[in-house]
């Protein structure tokens, strides 16, 4: 959960480092560090806060000269976020200096053994113990950096990315990987180490991820020797070349990500389906579902598991599968669901989503279910991720970078996937009719448009948000297919405003929830008309009557939930299923307006991180 970034070669590292740093906040960002080598002397610059913050620390206290540097920006697991716990560490000697994404499991047995052996800590991180440990093998066993590095890796449990520079050898950086991603960027005659790409977009398309257990010596004026970390045996590194463009990873004139990926959804929702959704030949195309349609259509039952928003998805996938495909469905939250000895067998077909492809517990469910023999099938957004290799097969999401912590592109862009997915098994097992899947695949197309329509309410959002900043509480409400979507537009207010907000089953509101209602309760209703909706209308009927504040979601024309709520927004009439690809965007909107004028950093909300790759 935090981004790492290496240089080595002939350009300065300072700037390349910062800037990398800045791109891979979304990772972490309580505390960052920078670790400079200019031929001669090292110099290291740490503070808590963020590479803003950093960058003011180093440019005034440090030489920021050099070709080689080390970056870290950090998201606390051992140790609260302040200068001592941050990254870089250096080994007791000041020879050796490590940055490291991941958790070193077994540290305090280390670290207690390596302290008897009159090692001194200054940090509380497990990662100051790895780097000394690699400096005992070093001295003990009179063996090279490389060398200590996969020693020392085989006497830890956890995960890693690692980058580590010795003094006495500084013409190289070692690196190695077991959990956590790296990316090694090769340029002419230089190196770049990152946990992904986008440090060094700008300078090279060529890249090589790590593998996990696999170690590499990154070396001046030499080629990558890779190895595995167990046994030693020598790896042929893999040469990619990256898709990433510059633009996609800036703000594009947006003041946020967040904004600038709300307002892509049109395009990421169209990338999803272009080339699959073949609405003339009235087919949908996708290659890892061809290739295993026998599996799919044989299951007992589909598992969905996912964290957070990507749960979101799967959720509505529920419905949708099982509504037009006729499948069985579970949604399992992949942190439980890894931990509760599930009944698995090899009819079941597992679908893995998530945005990053790097998250923990979805990777270690995926892991599990493929143990006990099913079919695992991952949803992923980031090409090459973790999840995305480790999965039998996948479909891309193709929503393109999304850096803002909140997840938006990646949610309608994961129903946009998984909707096709369902549509096609329903037409594979004959239940549609040739035109009402065809009338289907034509709204599909259609979508786009309409969220482009959407968009369009963002002022009238904008000064309802202004009405309801100052709350302290807030509930969501939909029925169905927009039962998730009230889930999701919770916490979206919940993580980027703070406000406490919960969303429930609009008829589970009676049982509970409706003791909280007051005239300051914002209660946000989604009431289109397709779905349940006298149903809805009775709910927001008894919402009224305790006087709460009704912001309804409505199908454009409506009059009835007009009448009665305080506040509504339209979305275009569309398919029942397809609603929550509408339903959605207002309710990010409103959290990113609310949260805007609460002052809170809307991109990188506290104590959150883009990619949880720890459990
Ligand atoms: O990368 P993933 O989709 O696996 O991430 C899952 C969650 O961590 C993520 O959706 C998180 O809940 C977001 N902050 C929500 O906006």
């Amino acid at each position: 959960m935090c981004g790492i970034v290496g240089y080595i070669g002939q350009r300065d590292a300072y700037p390349i480092i910062i800037k990398g740093l800045q791109r891979l906040e979304y990772r972490g960002y309580d505390s960052a560090g920078i670790f400079l080598y200019d031929g001669e002397t090292m110099h290291l610059s740490k503070t808590k806060g963020k590479v803003e913050d950093l960058k003011h620390k180093s440019e005034t206290s440090i030489d920021i000269s050099g070709k080689l540097g080390l970056g870290h920006t950090r998201w606390a697991t051992h140790g609260i976020p302040n200068d001592i716990n941050s990254h870089p560490h250096s080994s007791n000697s000041g020879d050796l200096v490590i940055i490291h994404n991941g958790i070193i499991e077994n540290y305090e047995s280390i670290k207690k053994a390596l302290q008897e052996r009159g090692y001194v800590f200054e940090s509380d991180t497990d990662t100051e113990v790895l780097v000394n440990l690699i400096e005992e093998v070093k001295q003990k066993e009179q063996v090279k950096l490389g060398k200590a590095v996969q020693i020392a890796l085989n006497q830890v449990v956890g995960a890693y990315a690692i980058a580590v520079f010795d003094r006495t050898k500084p013409d190289e950086i070692v690196v190695a990987k077991l959990g956590s991603p790296l990316a090694i960027g090769i340029g002419d005659n230089e190196y770049f180490v990152a946990s992904d790409a986008s440090p060094f977009i700008e300078f090279t398309n060529n890249a090589v991820y790590l593998e996990d257990e696999e170690m590499a010596i990154i070396r001046l004026g030499k080629e990558i020797k890779l190895r595995k970390i167990k046994d030693d045996a020598i790896a042929y590194p893999t040469i990619q070349e990256l898709q990433l463009n510059i633009e996609e990873i800036e703000k594009g004139g947006y003041d946020h990500f967040m904004l600038k990926e709300i307002y892509e959804q049109p395009r990421a929702i169209l990338d999803t389906y272009r080339g699959r959704l073949r609405v003339n030949q009235g087919i949908i195309k996708m290659a890892g579902i061809d290739q295993n349609l026998e599996k799919f259509l044989n299951a007992n039952r589909i598992i969905i598991v996912a964290c957070g928003t990507s749960w979101h998805a799967g959720l509505v996938a529920e419905y949708t599968f099982e509504d037009l495909a006729r499948v069985p469905v579970e949604v399992e939250y992949a942190s439980e669901f890894r931990y509760r000895n599930p009944v698995i067998t090899d009819k079941d077909v597992l679908i893995a989503i998530s945005q990053s492809g790097e998250t923990a517990d979805t990777l270690a469910a995926i892991k599990m279910a493929k143990e006990k023999g099913a079919f695992v099938f991952g949803v992923c957004n980031v090409v090459g991720s973790s999840i995305a290799r480790e999965t039998h097969a996948g479909a891309y999401t193709h929503a393109g970078p999304e850096i803002g912590v909140a997840s938006t592109k990646a949610f309608t862009t994961q129903i946009t996937i998984l909707t096709m997915i369902a549509l096609k098994l329903a037409k594979e097992k004959g239940i549609f009719s040739e035109s009402r899947f065809h009338a289907l695949l034509t709204e599909l197309e259609g979508i786009p448009a309409k969220v482009e329509k959407v968009l369009e309410s963002n002022v009238l959002i904008e000064q309802i948000a202004e009405v309801y900043k100052d709350s302290t509480n807030c509930l969501y409400l939909g029925r169905g297919y927009n039962f998730p979507v009230a889930l999701e537009g919770a916490l979206k207010l919940k993580e980027i405003s703070y406000i406490h907000a919960e969303g429930y089953p609009a008829a589970e509101m009676k049982h509970g929830p409706i003791a909280l209602i007051d005239e300051q309760m914002p209660v946000v209703v989604i009431a289109t008309r397709k779905g349940h909706y006298e149903k809805v209308i009775s709910n927001i009927q008894e919402i009224k009557s305790r006087h709460g504040k009704i912001i309804a979601v409505v199908t454009e024309g409506d009059e009835m939930v007009t009448e009665l709520a305080d506040h509504v927004i339209e979305v275009p009439e569309t398919t029942e299923a397809l609603t929550p690809l509408l339903t959605t965007i207002p309710l990010q909107l409103l959290s990113y307006h609310i949260a805007l004028m609460r002052g809170c950093n809307v991109d990188q909300p506290r104590n959150l991180a883009k990619s949880v790759t720890v459990e």
